[in-house]
């Protein structure tokens, strides 16, 4: 069911489906809930599945021109709190994954499992913040092309032809997200933290998903750290969107965490 909570006197639109055990899935940028609509049903059979637009994605406001992944983390308390959950597991797409772990972070006592999927535990090099701030600048006079070259990237380039309708609905939604909530967004995700220490140390559940031909995160290097710290590790032949290029893949892996 879609419902709103109220954020700092934004509107937050977030949905529940489903009986159990908590999951909370949360989107990256330039996404929404319908990212997860394939997946859901799967997890719902046996859980309570709630999925929350982002601060400036969907049908969730912004809240200024910064949006940290601590102040995306609160507001996602905030709904928890309203539909009275205490301990959940978190997956999180990409920047729903540096979320996760900045609630983590915050809120350790709430956390039953942490799924980073196509995501990373640590924060931007140098290189990555230039090429944000960089985007900033000029995104407002170009934004259906930065984001439709951006997003398209995003795929490996067997999928590019092989999921051609599914990118084309996926990017159709990707440009209803705000300039603001795109530029808050990359303002946040640019002084995000380092958590490799908390998701190295914790002792909840936890697993990566990984795509091979993911250019945003080097999956060798997550795979090695992943091994050595004793972390479940799955990788998928493809790029960042495994929930489109591989969702067989996807389910069954998420599937696995969830009841392990
Ligand atoms: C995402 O998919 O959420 C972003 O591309 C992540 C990022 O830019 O680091």
């Amino acid at each position: 069911m879609r419902d709103f909570v109220n954020y700092k006197n934004i509107q937050v639109a977030f949905s529940s489906q489903g009986k159990g055990s908590a999951i909370v899935l949360i989107h990256g940028f330039l996404e929404n809930n319908t990212m997860w609509k394939e997946i859901i049903p799967v997890l719902a059979k046996k859980n309570r599945v709630i999925t929350i637009d982002l601060l400036g994605h969907g049908e969730t406001d912004c809240l200024g021109y910064v949006h940290t992944m601590e102040e995306q983390a609160k507001m996602i308390k905030v709904v928890l709190n309203h539909l009275k959950l205490r301990k959940h597991i978190l997956i999180g797409h990409s920047m729903g994954g540096y979320i996760a772990l900045a609630f983590a972070n915050l809120f350790p006592n709430s956390i039953k499992g942490l799924c980073l999927m196509n995501s990373t535990y640590k924060n931007d090099d140098n290189e990555r913040k230039t090429l944000r701030s960089r985007a900033i600048k000029v995104v407002e006079n170009n934004y259906k092309n930065i984001v439709k070259i951006s997003f398209t990237n995003l795929f490996s380039e067997d999928s590019r032809t092989a999921f051609k309708s599914e990118i084309k609905d996926a990017l159709a939604e990707a440009l209803k997200t705000p300039v603001q909530g795109y530029i808050a967004a990359q303002e946040g995700m640019k002084i995000r933290e380092n958590h490799t220490n908390l998701f190295k140390n914790a002792t909840f559940k936890k697993a990566i998903i990984l795509g091979e031909k993911d250019w945003i995160i080097d999956s060798e290097k997550a795979l090695l750290f992943a091994e050595k710290n004793d972390i479940t590790a799955i990788i998928l032949p493809e790029g960042h969107m495994s929930h489109i290029e591989n969702r067989k893949g996807l389910i069954e892996a998420l599937v696995e965490f969830v009841k392990k």
